[in-house]
């Protein structure tokens, strides 16, 4: 199976992704004041042996160094996010001008170097003292978020062209605001049913600010997907509900199509936290959605799952190969969702904004050899290469991610990076197998 970048096409984007809570550390430093995610991580038995993001991987003091590694792996865009409470450490109000200064320094590194900064707003660190007023369960969020949106795309407007508005907000209001496993670990459908709605409203105001003050924006924002299938023929009205919950809830919305209720009846209840007007303005028309693919989900109907009345069937019951993280390898899903959403007829483009993949990687002799990670990369693309043929819309690839980084409630142990740090070593940088085989790629 061999890769050309020819295969691709000349105008193709490759990049890499990461974001402001996963590398940056520095978490208390130059007026930064705590986000969500600094709260949660520092409570006891929230992550994985109780490890946070305080240093994280000290992006906030290496990024030079990090940049450089991107630029020798033949890469020309840099996909990156924006820590709220390192600009507004109130959430609003008063600018941390150290802060502001960062992400120019990170930003005129990039163009110093020919890379392309591509900036999300929001890859899920608010700052606390919002959340300490509801977060995103409260109808105020549209405004705090406007505030900040309209600082940051007017501050770095005139450098950066490409702009996502929000990253996955599945993940972060499943996770943070129904199942409490994630920032700010609050429960319950009535918390969830509101943080959704809010995001699906933030996500298309955000896009209508940076329009407004961006001239020749490229506006996206990135969805979580996962390729859903039923179990057994029984489990059909399961999958499509999960579908629904998973691939659904904020790309629909934004593209004027409103909630899918009619496969997932819960849905009819978003009426509740909705006020007349909100249909139309959850619509934006964006330039790109950004799809992110990592794995599939088998599901099979369950009495015991509220709302989606449906559950998971793991990989490892199903004999199916796993990643370090339980997410099944599998191709051909990820053509499956680029397809789903080239379908769309409003979508213009869809850039693939993060897929890859964590392995136990073992640094030996200042090497790491992860070739299931370059198999992983491998099978991919030539699922993109299978999309581009068939005329899908798809004009960009970013590997997530730059450098093993904080993975969330799972902490330091999965490692995605195609650079390794070594956490017990000063957070060394070493190059994986994986990241030449990118350098090849792409010279
Ligand atoms: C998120 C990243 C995360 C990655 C791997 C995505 O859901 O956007 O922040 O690290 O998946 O789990």
């Amino acid at each position: 199976m061999t890769i050309n970048k020819t295969d691709f096409g000349q105008n193709f984007i490759w990049g890499t992704a990461q974001a402001s809570y996963q590398t940056e550390g520095a978490w208390n430093i130059d007026g930064k004041s705590p986000s969500s995610w600094d709260t949660f991580s520092q409570k006891k038995g929230k992550i994985e042996r109780n490890e946070n993001g305080n240093t994280a991987t000290d992006f906030y003091h290496r990024y030079e160094e990090d940049l450089n590694f991107l630029k020798s792996m033949n890469f020309k865009h840099f996909r990156f996010s924006l820590s709220w409470p390192r600009i507004l450490p109130n959430g609003t109000g008063e600018i941390n001008p150290k802060g502001v200064q960062f992400y120019h320094k990170v930003i005129d590194k990039c163009l110093e170097l020919g890379l392309t900064p591509w900036v999300t707003i929001y890859h899920w660190d608010h700052p606390q003292t919002l959340e300490n007023k509801g977060g995103w369960t409260n109808r105020k969020m549209v405004d705090w978020f406007s505030e900040y949106t309209e600082f940051v795309s007017k501050e770095y407007g005139s450098k950066v062209k490409n702009w996502m508005i929000l990253n996955e907000p599945l993940t972060f209001t499943i996770m943070g605001y129904m199942l409490g496993e994630m920032a700010p670990g609050k429960k319950g459908i009535n918390n969830f049913r509101k943080a959704v709605h809010h995001a699906n409203l933030c996500q298309a105001k955000g896009g209508r600010i940076v329009r407004k003050n961006v001239t020749n924006a490229n506006i996206g924002t990135t969805q979580f997907t996962s390729y859903i299938e039923a179990h057994t023929t029984k489990d059909t009205k399961a999958a499509e509900r999960m579908d629904a919950l998973i691939n659904r809830l904020f790309i629909e919305p934004s593209l004027g199509m409103g909630y899918p209720e009619s496969k997932l009846f819960f849905l009819k209840s978003m009426k509740k936290v909705m006020l007349p007007g909100d249909i139309e303005k959850m619509k934006f028309d964006f330039d790109f959605i950004g799809l992110q693919y990592y794995f599939r989900t088998v599901i099979k109907k369950s009495a015991f799952m509220p709302y989606v009345w449906a559950k998971e069937v793991p990989p490892i019951k199903r004999g199916a190969i796993a990643n370090q993280m339980n997410g099944e390898v599998y191709p051909e899903g990820f053509y499956q969702l680029m397809k789903r959403f080239s379908d769309y007829p409003s979508i213009k483009k869809v850039i693939i904004t993060e897929n890859g993949s964590c392995f136990t990687d073992i640094l030996k002799d200042g090497k790491v050899t992860d070739n299931e990670r370059i198999e992983y990369f491998k099978s991919h693309l030539n699922q993109v290469i299978r999309a581009k043929n068939e005329g899908m819309k798809v004009d960009g690839y970013f590997v997530w991610s730059l450098t093993d980084n904080f993975e969330w409630d799972k902490g330091f142990r999965p490692r995605f990076g195609l650079v390794y740090v070594d956490y017990k070593n000063n957070l060394n940088r070493h190059i994986k197998d994986s990241g030449i085989w990118f350098k090849n790629l792409l010279k």
